[in-house]
């Protein structure tokens, strides 16, 4: 290739990528508020809140779309990152010519493919953890919610029965005396319809995950995540900054600005993303 078409394709791997990266420091802020919610919310409430949150976020169709922009951003930032390292090996000139030397020299720039490879490893086995069984396995259990039947159907006050509140798969009769409960499920006694079913209890799941009550690896777990978490926080020191900087968006006047909010992204999400897990494990 010659060089003029190096350096092109190298300027559209560096647009994609900061393209792609800065859509993921969005959704690291939205998957950071939604996981807050397990060390804010405690308690029965907390269980609910966390798997009717989970519930909405898979079932809202927006949210599914942003979750296939998700994962095609992941993949296409690193294999991006990926080629865009070799092509800069292959062709040493053309990284100084397109990256700052200054920026070029700190520790996280030179990292940057090294900590992605690392962060890329952490979200396989991260989505291996939780992800796969709450989308693919399904081997997980469900939770359900009591709930007086008078604050769900507005019957009478009086009425002295529970049942559990869970999205519902067919139209709930409210003469409860035509409802069968079998576990987390609920059933029309007459056909043996099936009526609603107990959420699926991703909250127990990240709990326990990181709780050495219950989980012999718990600190094991905890030790990859904090690890990991740290490892991001490298990389978006330097990623966040630069992302703005291959998009043509710096301007003298602001670039130590954007810097600065880069670097407090990059110490502040991680640090937050890793008390997650910590206050689990001590709780
Ligand atoms: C350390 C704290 C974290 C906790 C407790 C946590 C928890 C979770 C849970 C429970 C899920 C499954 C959600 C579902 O399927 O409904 C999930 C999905 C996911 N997590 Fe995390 N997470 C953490 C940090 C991170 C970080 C730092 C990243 C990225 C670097 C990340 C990337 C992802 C991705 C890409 C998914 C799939 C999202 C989707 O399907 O839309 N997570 N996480």
């Amino acid at each position: 290739m010659s060089n003029s078409a190096l350096i092109k394709s190298s300027i559209a791997k560096k647009y994609w990528m900061a393209i792609t990266g800065l859509f993921l420091c969005t959704f690291l802020v939205g998957h950071l508020l939604g996981n807050l919610q397990l060390i804010l919310n405690t308690g029965e409430e907390g269980r609910r809140a966390f798997n009717e949150y989970a519930y909405f976020m898979g079932h809202n169709i927006f949210i599914k779309v942003l979750s296939y922009v998700t994962y095609a951003s992941i993949i296409f930032h690193a294999v991006d990152g990926i080629m865009l390292t070799i092509q800069n090996k292959k062709a040493r000139p053309v990284n100084y010519v397109y990256t700052k030397p200054s920026a070029n020299s700190s520790l996280p720039s030179r990292w940057m493919a090294v900590l992605g490879s690392l962060i890329l490893v952490f979200i396989v086995t991260h989505m291996a953890n939780f992800w796969w069984k709450m989308k693919i396995s399904e081997e997980i259990p469900l939770h359900t919610y009591k709930l007086k039947i008078d604050e769900h159907l507005g019957q009478s006050p009086n009425i002295d029965y529970y049942y559990t509140h869970v999205p519902s798969v067919n139209p709930i009769p409210k003469d409860t005396a035509q409802i069968e409960e079998k576990g987390t499920e609920l059933f029309l006694k007459s056909s043996n319809l099936k009526l609603a079913e107990g959420y699926r209890d991703l909250h127990t799941v990240v709990m326990d995950f990181f709780n050495p009550d219950v989980n012999n690896l718990a600190l094991l777990y905890l030790l990859i995540y904090a690890g990991s978490m740290a490892v991001l926080g490298f990389h978006l020191w330097h990623g966040f900054a630069s992302g703005f900087q291959s998009l043509g968006l710096n301007h003298p006047k602001y670039n130590q600005l954007i810097k600065r909010i880069g670097q407090g992204f990059a110490v502040i999400v991680p640090l937050l993303f890793a008390l997650i897990p910590i206050l689990i494990f001590i709780k």
